[in-house]
C-alpha cells in the first residue's frame, strides 16, 4: 500500500477512535459478558436475580420482591448488566431479556424498608429508560422516587438508610443511619425531579448531599461509612462504621460510592461544591499509598494484613466508572487526563485473568474477587453482580469516549 493512502487510513481510523489502543479493552470486556450472561440467562429461573456465590459454590439468587432487610439492595444490576450488554451488542435479543428480567421488578417500587431503591430502580429501570426509553419505565421510576421520599425527614435533612443500626460491639445503636452508599440512591430523586420539574424531589436530595459533604467527608477527601443522626434534632450523634475496618478507616467501596455520587450530584446540579468533594475523593483514592500497583484497592484502605487481604474488585468498578464522568467535569487538562489513565488502568487490571473469569468459570459471572463485608464476612473473594455492572457501565463510558 502506498504511503499517502495508508496515512489517509490512519487519519480516518483516529478520526472514529478505531485507534484507541484501549478499544480491544472495550471488547474483550463485552465478548466475555456476552458469553458468561448468555449462560447465566439461561440458568437463572424468571423473576430470580444472581448475586454472588454462596460458600457452598452455588450461585445466590434473590426473588424480585420487596425484602426487610438491606440484602436485596442488588437486585437491578442483573437487568443493569443485560441492559448494557444491549447498549454495546445493539442485539434485540438482549433487550428482550433485559426487558423482561426488568419489568419483573417493577413491585419493587413500593420498596420502603431500606433506602436502597435508589440503587435497585436507576439500574434496572433506569438503564432501561436510557436505553429504550418509554412512559411505562418512567412512570415506574417516578412512583419509586415517591416511595423513596417516605424515608426523608426534614427535621435530619437526610434518607434514613436503615430503621435501626447496631455497631459491630453492640455499645451504640443509631435510630437513624445514614450510610455513604445512601449517596447513590440520590440518582433516583434527581431523576424524578429531571422528569417531573418537580421540587419536591429536587430539596431532599440537596439537603441530603449537602449533609453529607459536612458529616461524612474527612478534611483528607475520605469518607466515614456511618453517620448517626438524632431523629429528634438532627444532630451527627456518631460517625462510625459497619462494613470497614474501623470506624476511622477508609472503606474501599464506600470511597468508591463518595466518588461517584459527588460526581454525580455534579452532573445533575452543575454545583462547584460538589465537583470539589468528588476531586478531593478521588485524589485520595487513586493516591493512596496503599493501592496497590494493578489499582484494585484491599477491601480498606487502611487494612493492614496487605498482600493477604482481600482485595475489591468491585471498588475499583465503582472508580473506574465515576472517573470516567468526573474526567469531563474538571477543568484543568492534566487532571482530566490523570483519572481517565487511572480509570484505565483498573479497567485493563481487570479485563486481565486475574480478575475476569474464564468462559463458563466463576458461575457465570465475569468479574472475581469482591466482597460484601469482610467484617460480616459475607461474601469475602466472590463474584458479586454489582461489580460487573459498574465494570461494563465504565467500558461503555470509555467507549463512548474513544468514540467522541
Ligand atoms: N450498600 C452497598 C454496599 O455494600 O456497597
Amino acid at each position: 500500500m502506498n504511503k499517502p493512502i495508508l496515512i489517509l487510513i490512519m487519519a480516518v481510523l483516529a478520526m472514529t477512535g478505531c485507534a484507541d489502543r484501549n478499544e480491544p479493552l472495550v471488547n474483550r470486556g463485552f465478548e466475555r459478558a456476552a458469553a458468561q450472561y448468555e449462560c447465566m440467562y439461561e440458568a437463572t429461573p424468571y423473576a430470580m436475580y444472581p448475586r454472588t456465590v454462596n460458600n457452598s459454590g452455588e450461585t445466590r439468587l434473590i426473588g424480585a420482591e420487596p425484602l426487610k432487610t438491606g440484602a436485596n439492595w442488588t437486585n437491578g444490576f442483573y437487568p443493569g448488566v443485560l441492559w448494557q450488554i444491549y447498549a454495546h451488542t445493539e442485539d434485540p435479543v438482549w433487550k428482550a431479556r433485559a426487558e423482561k428480567v426488568t419489568r419483573a421488578l417493577e413491585c419493587q417500587k413500593y420498596q420502603r424498608h431500606h433506602h436502597d431503591i435508589g440503587f435497585i430502580m436507576m439500574s434496572s429501570f433506569g438503564k432501561a429508560d436510557l436505553y429504550s426509553p418509554s412512559e411505562y419505565y418512567k412512570n415506574v421510576l417516578i412512583c419509586s422516587a415517591d416511595t423513596q421520599l417516605e424515608r426523608y425527614s426534614d427535621t435530619v435533612g437526610v434518607i434514613r438508610s436503615w430503621d435501626q443500626w447496631t455497631s459491630r460491639d453492640g455499645s451504640f445503636t443509631s435510630h437513624w443511619p445514614v450510610i455513604i452508599d445512601n449517596l447513590m440512591n440520590l440518582d433516583l430523586l434527581f431523576t424524578a425531579w429531571k422528569l417531573t420539574g418537580d421540587e419536591k424531589y429536587l430539596r431532599p436530595a440537596l439537603s441530603h448531599a449537602d449533609r453529607t459533604m459536612k458529616n461524612h467527608m474527612r478534611e483528607d477527601g475520605s469518607a466515614f461509612h456511618l453517620v448517626s443522626y438524632d431523629p429528634e434534632t438532627g444532630e451527627v450523634d456518631a460517625r462510625m462504621t459497619s462494613q470497614g475496618k474501623a470506624d476511622s478507616s477508609a472503606w474501599s467501596r464506600g470511597q468508591a460510592w463518595a466518588v461517584y455520587g459527588f460526581t454525580m450530584c455534579c452532573r445533575f446540579t452543575g454545583e462547584k461544591k460538589y465537583l470539589d468533594t468528588a476531586v478531593k475523593a478521588a485524589d485520595f483514592f487513586i493516591g493512596h499509598e496503599n493501592l496497590p500497583e494493578d489499582s484494585v484497592p484491599y477491601w480498606d484502605f487502611d487494612a493492614e494484613g496487605a498482600p493477604d487481604e482481600p482485595r475489591d474488585a468491585s471498588a475499583a468498578a465503582v472508580a473506574a466508572s465515576a472517573l470516567l464522568e468526573l474526567k469531563d467535569y474538571v477543568d484543568d487538562a492534566a487532571k482530566s487526563q490523570r483519572y481517565r489513565e487511572a480509570a484505565v488502568k483498573m479497567l485493563t487490571s481487570l479485563c486481565s485473568p486475574q480478575y475476569m473469569a474464564e468462559e463458563g468459570e466463576n458461575n457465570y459471572f465475569l468479574l472475581k474477587h469482591s466482597v460484601a463485608s469482610v467484617p460480616h464476612n459475607s461474601s469475602v473473594d466472590k463474584p458479586e453482580t454489582y461489580a460487573d455492572y459498574y465494570f461494563l457501565e465504565a467500558l461503555l463510558r470509555l467507549k463512548e469516549d474513544i468514540e467522541r
